[in-house]
């Protein structure tokens, strides 16, 4: 499998994901490059000076092409009295925590332009957008400045409006995915998201003729075999490597991830305003229900509170992102784990 160059500029077709929020760390993806794979910065939530440094921390350790990820900005409308009624449910939680919450979490846009200029200043071999599609130009300008532009897609939709804008790949993701969700255009009645991540990428490669990298739920070899064997020219892992010693995620969500108090994973706008994938807990379960649809101001209105769980030890007050298959998590270190997946890869297209 060593020897081919894939278009992410990769010589092993998997894809270490970005996890904002700490779960990757550029000593993971400058471990994943380094070992053949293609490492990935995420930069949201960080200011862009943070990922300035990141960058430098994963060229330190190796020549090899990574990637940063950034947030592309959503519409700015949010309902601020579904926000306060949401603030008003939360006082409880921000009681047992003992945090006092944002009394009006505003939009922002994770400093969207500093990034972009960031990208393209930086040169970086590859530039991933998620959340929704950048606009042509920012897409030309990466391109000029030598980077290679990945869109993070969920239907067919989303991947013919992101070629429109200029992607050199995709990467598709599946309804398994661990994290937040990147859908960014209402999906046509008729279409219902396949459970199967290989008829995903099947049914994007029937409307645009891209490189295609295919995310959710692949925790081994015969995942990556299936999705390369629908068509897909790398696998993204992400609830795969949060166990790695290079994994920055919290230690209550790394002990999560292996408790089996925990029994399976579900879809959530409860944390963030923004659905996303992780283990169902007593937050989940207690405020699905009445959460508006606010990104990012639910995000900034909870973030106190999350943090004060994690610092108290309570998994059941902050997000578990984990992919559907978690179960198949293994404590290795990141090269060591890209090392294996590929022999397995190998081994089950044998
Ligand atoms: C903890 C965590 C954080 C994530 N953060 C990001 C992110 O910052 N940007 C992004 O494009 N995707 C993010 N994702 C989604 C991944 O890119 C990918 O779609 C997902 O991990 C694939 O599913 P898996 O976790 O089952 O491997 C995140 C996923 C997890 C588990």
């Amino acid at each position: 499998m060593a020897g081919r160059i894939l278009p992410f500029g990769m010589a092993l077709p998997v894809i270490q994901a970005p996890m904002a929020g700490g779960g990757s760390t550029p000593a993971m993806a400058g471990a994943v490059s380094r070992a053949g794979g293609l490492g990935f910065i995420a930069a949201g939530y960080r200011s862009a000076k943070a990922v300035r440094d990141d960058i430098a921390a994963v060229r330190e350790q190796t020549g090899e092409p990574f990637g940063v990820n950034v947030f592309v900005p959503q519409p700015q409308a949010a309902d601020r009295a579904a926000v306060a009624r949401y603030r008003e449910e939360l006082a409880p939680e921000a009681e047992r925590y003992g945090v006092a919450l944002p009394e009006n979490p505003a939009w922002d846009d994770d400093e969207w332009a500093e990034k972009v200029d960031l990208l393209v200043a930086e040169r970086v071999p590859v530039s991933g957008f998620t959340f929704g599609c950048p606009p042509p130009e920012v897409v030309t300008r990466l391109q000029e400045a030598g980077s290679v532009v990945v869109i993070t897609v969920s239907s067919p939709a989303e991947a013919v409006a992101a070629a429109e804008a200029g992607a050199d790949a995709l990467s598709v993701q599946g309804i398994g995915a661990g994290g937040h969700q990147t859908t960014f255009l209402p999906p046509p009645p008729s279409w219902e998201p396949p459970t199967d991540l290989a008829e995903l990428v099947a049914q994007v490669r029937q409307v645009v003729d891209l490189p295609l990298a295919a995310a959710g739920g692949i925790m081994d070899g015969a995942g990556i075999a299936a999705v390369l064997s629908a068509g897909a020219v790398a696998a993204q892992l992400g609830t795969a490597f949060l166990r790695c010693p290079e994994s920055g995620a919290h230690p209550v969500h790394k002990a999560a991830l292996v408790d089996p108090g925990f029994t399976e994973t579900a879809f959530t706008r409860a944390f963030t305003g923004r659905t996303a994938r992780g283990l169902a807990n007593r937050f989940m379960a207690e405020h699905e229900a009445s959460v508006p649809l606010c990104y990012p101001q639910v995000h900034h209105l909870t973030k106190g509170l999350r943090r004060a769980a994690a610092e108290q030890g309570d998994p059941h007050g902050m997000n578990l992102w984990a992919g559907w298959n978690y179960r198949g998590i293994r404590d290795l270190p990141a090269a060591r784990l890209v090392e294996i997946l590929i022999q397995e890869t190998e081994a089950a297209l044998a």
